[in-house]
């Protein structure tokens, strides 16, 4: 069928006659020869259909990206590092001293200036995923855009941000320093902590009683594969919502194009290079970062049993957690065979109270009731949804109280303060914003975040002055 077709071509050609001298007719037109991978793969046609794919413009959409791009610089990082660490908590002999293979595998790679480098820009890669992660999830939830039709990546990305505290927490396990130990030993005691099925479930995700001979490569198995796999999973099934569901918009969108379109900068190339220069400035910052300020140097706690394990607090975005269990008495009670102590409450229903109502987010929100065609394909401007922004900055608050909490003893405070604190700084500031976010909504025109068409639409041929936006290289208009 090739070969028909090129004869066909080369017939066409020879059928012109070419005069002697004279310059080719303008209306023959040559075919550009087709490149050696676009006959392969005809990437042509894929360039077509989303070369002009619009990115809205809005400073916060980059913190989605910077979450890719974090994990993107973690699997790079932590590929490296896999390449020298050991995960074997056997003690091996290093200059008359005795170390876990791990603790010693560690030692090995903070001597080397380039994987030290690695060892600590992945460190700081966890910490920006996290930051990127919460900030991301937040901006989704004052604009009040996990509504119809996005609760489905809202969910999904609930799990993302679990499973990116997860490898968190795995990932201190491995250096076997007194910190790691301490810390992973918390962990394990929480697990335990589940009334009937904790043991099992304990000794399964940490291979034994730990510390066992069998929890490092265990722990290592799930921090470096199982996890990455999950997250890659994951992350690639919240893109391919996201771009059969599209982005949502800022509000300006729906004066300058009819509600249907997305109107932003063409992926290519300016929202590609506008990625690339985001992922290089990521990374730069990271090992800048990484050169002048290590993290965890083992150092700082010795191997295991070296005695600075004593009061380990978590990194930020645990310290939620181990405040609210300095929050509670010790107790400990019976059921049907069950025990409920502190650790199960503290440690895992209070988690799992604050993930579940960020889960049911969509479903607990009034406004996202079951209307037909009710989309919501624009930002709200957050001041306009005052309940939702004064739950939120309630709970914000609490978790801030938590903090407070994890420094009980520095700050001298009593669980009985820090329970009074924990009702009434949420209760006064949840209350300041509600009355603070009706002021402003009274104040300004209502705007309507569903793809319902605005009155004031400007025909997108007058959008921008003077031009056509779809005719504007520096702007596209997708479907
Ligand atoms: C590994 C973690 C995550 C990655 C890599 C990621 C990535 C992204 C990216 C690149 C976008 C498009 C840009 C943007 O709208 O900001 C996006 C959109 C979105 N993400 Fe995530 N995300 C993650 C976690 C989360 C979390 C924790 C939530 C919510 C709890 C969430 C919910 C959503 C929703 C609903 C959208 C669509 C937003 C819209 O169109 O307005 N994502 N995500």
């Amino acid at each position: 069928m090739r070969e028909i077709t090129k004869m066909g071509e080369q017939a066409a050609a020879t059928a012109i006659p070419q005069p002697v001298g004279e310059t080719r007719p303008a209306a023959v037109r040559v075919r550009k020869p087709k490149s050696w991978l676009e006959e392969r793969l005809g990437l042509d046609g894929l360039m077509n259909s989303y070369g002009r794919k619009a990115f809205p413009v809005h400073t916060t959409f980059f913190l989605g990206e910077m979450s890719l791009f974090s994990f993107v610089i973690l699997v790079i990082t932590g590929i490296y590092l896999g390449l020298l660490y050991i995960p074997s908590n056997v003690e091996i002999a290093i200059n008359d001293q005795k170390l876990p293979q791990a603790y010693a595998s560690v030692q090995f790679i903070e001597s080397l200036p380039v994987a030290n480098i690695f060892r600590n820009v992945h460190h700081w890669a966890a910490h920006l995923m996290l930051a990127s992660v919460i900030l991301h999830s937040l901006r989704i939830l004052f604009f009040g855009t996990y509504r119809k039709p996005r609760e489905l990546n809202w969910v999904i990305g609930v799990v993302l941000f679990a499973l990116t505290l997860g490898a968190a927490f795995l990932g201190y396990s491995l250096p076997y320093d007194s910190f790691s130990v301490t810390a992973t030993g918390v962990g394990y005691g929480i697990a335990r902590s589940v009334p009937y099925v904790g043991g099992i479930v304990a000794d399964l995700t940490f291979g034994g009683t730990y510390p066992t001979l069998g929890s490092l490569p265990r722990l290592y198995t799930l921090h470096i594969f199982v996890i990455p796999l999950l997250l890659a999973g994951g992350i690639a099934a919240h893109m391919a919502i996201l771009v059969k569901q599209k982005h949502t918009q800022p509000g300006y969108s729906k004066r300058l194009a009819e509600p249907g379109k997305v109107l932003g900068v063409p992926l290519a190339p300016y929202q590609a290079i506008l990625a690339i220069q985001l992922l290089l400035l990521m990374f730069a910052s990271l090992f800048l970062l990484s050169a002048f300020i290590p993290v965890h140097p083992l150092a700082a706690y010795g191997p295991p049993g070296a005695g600075s394990g004593g009061d380990v607090k978590p990194d930020w975005y645990l310290l939620w957690v181990y405040g609210f269990l300095k929050m509670l008495p010790s107790f400990e009670f019976h059921v049907l065979g069950g025990t409920f102590n502190q650790e199960f409450v503290g440690g895992l229903v209070f988690p799992g109270a604050i993930f579940g109502l960020y889960t049911f987010a969509p479903w607990l929100d009034k406004t996202n009731k079951r209307v037909l065609n009710r989309y919501y394909e624009y930002l709200e401007p957050p001041r306009q949804g005052p309940v939702r922004m004064a739950v939120g900055v309630a709970v914000l608050a609490f978790i801030g109280v938590t903090f407070l909490a994890a420094y009980k003893e520095q700050l001298n405070l009593s669980v009985a303060a820090l329970w009074l604190l924990a009702v009434i700084v949420p209760a006064v500031i949840g209350a300041g914003t509600y009355f603070w976010a009706k002021s402003g909504a009274r104040n300004r025109p209502y705007f309507d975040p569903t793809g319902e068409a605005a009155h004031e639409v400007v025909p997108a041929s007058e959008a921008v002055p003077g031009t056509a936006v779809q005719d504007d290289p520096e702007y596209a208009l997708s479907d």
